[in-house]
């Protein structure tokens, strides 16, 4: 059994339970927002975000960071435009060597930085893990089958995450590729977004799995400039994240892409549905394909959508009307 402090109290909560419940480690739970910890107490479950979980009484619940001083494991599960911040405030608290895992998916949108890096300035003393893949936090609180991915660059980090976080309903594989888990879980994100526009405007299951597909390609594209693997963007950081968000009523980038396709103005889509990473992580991307020079078209016409006013029809017509290509850029 091991001490673990789960931050975050959205998909962190779902998190929380299964690491108590079924790996019957000794969790305590964290939120920055008092109100959400007051309400989780009061309801004994997150009514808002996880309805009809219940949070076990052995679950410490509390606004109070001291509480990782004496921590073997801390996990972040909060979005990424807190997460520097957070790690600001957590830093003082972490030993030299404990085991810091990231379960948020995004890239910091200002600087471009993957949370990888952020961390890595952050808190140099942690030993840090991505732990990523399709994990709707509804069906991991539920205990519903789920297999993802823990990532670091320090083998014994990724071995002791898969170690006291798998369990019967919790599958962990083990990865190096960092940056390609990283980049999967976040631009799955912007391509989930394309793919609710698509919904939104009627579009079928056709236009949704070459946009998929697509998406696929471009996200891969870019991984490999940063020199993350190919076959990293086939497994569940990539592919499997992907399907998951594109496909699911779950993903809050699908259904704000909804709202976009059927004509709500991208920042109030993004206002009524929540956390939608996707929208920040468009920004992102687009940054970085300008800056290392990769053609990721899926991408640019979701950021003209959402940052310059582009009108939907006209940025998928623009799609198709691209010059005529390869599928691959290479012959095999
Ligand atoms: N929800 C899911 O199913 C799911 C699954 C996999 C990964 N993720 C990723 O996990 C991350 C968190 O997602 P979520 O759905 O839990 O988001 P969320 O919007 O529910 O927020 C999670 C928590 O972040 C914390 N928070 C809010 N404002 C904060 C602030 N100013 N400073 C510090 N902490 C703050 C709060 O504790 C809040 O409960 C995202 O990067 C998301 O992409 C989510």
């Amino acid at each position: 059994m091991a001490r673990i402090t789960v931050l975050g109290g959205g998909f962190g909560t779902a998190l929380a339970v299964m690491l108590y419940s079924t790996q019957q480690h000794d969790v305590t739970l964290w939120s920055a927002i008092p109100e959400e910890i007051e309400a989780m107490r009061r309801d004994g479950e997150q009514k808002q975000k996880l309805p009809g979980v219940k949070i076990p009484n052995g679950i410490a619940l509390t606004t109070d960071l001291s509480v990782i001083d004496d921590s073997d494991l801390i996990l972040f599960a909060i979005p990424s435009a807190y997460v520097r911040d957070t790690c600001k405030k957590v830093a003082p608290h972490v030993k030299n060597g404990t085991v810091v895992v990231n379960a948020g998916k995004g890239i910091e949108e200002d600087t471009l930085k993957l949370m990888s890096k952020v961390f890595a300035e952050e808190i140099p003393q942690a030993l840090y893990v991505v732990l990523t893949g399709p994990s709707h936090a509804e069906e991991v609180g539920r205990g519903i089958p789920t297999s993802v991915v823990a990532a670091s660059s320090i083998a014994a980090a990724a071995y002791l995450v898969q170690e006291w976080f798998s369990s019967p309903t919790f599958r962990v594989y083990i990865n190096d590729d960092v940056t390609g888990c990283e980049l999967g879980g976040a631009l799955k994100n912007v391509i989930a977004l394309a793919a609710g526009v698509s919904d939104g405007l009627g579009f079928g299951d056709n236009t949704k799995a070459a946009l998929m597909t697509r998406g696929l390609h471009e996200i891969e594209r870019l991984g490999t400039a940063l020199g993350s693997r190919t076959n990293t963007f086939a497994g569940l950081t990539g592919l499997g994240d992907l399907i998951v968000t594109c496909t699911s009523m779950h993903s809050r980038n699908r259904r704000a892409g909804i709202l976009i396709g059927q004509g709500t103005d991208p920042a109030a889509a993004v206002e009524q549905v929540g956390t939608v990473e996707g929208y920040y992580c468009c920004h992102a991307a687009y940054g970085l394909a300008k800056r290392y020079e990769i053609e990721m078209p899926i991408t640019e016409a979701l950021y003209r959508v959402l940052y310059e006013g582009a009108d939907v029809r006209e940025a998928v017509q623009a799609l198709m009307d691209r010059p005529k290509k390869r599928e691959y850029e290479k012959l095999n």
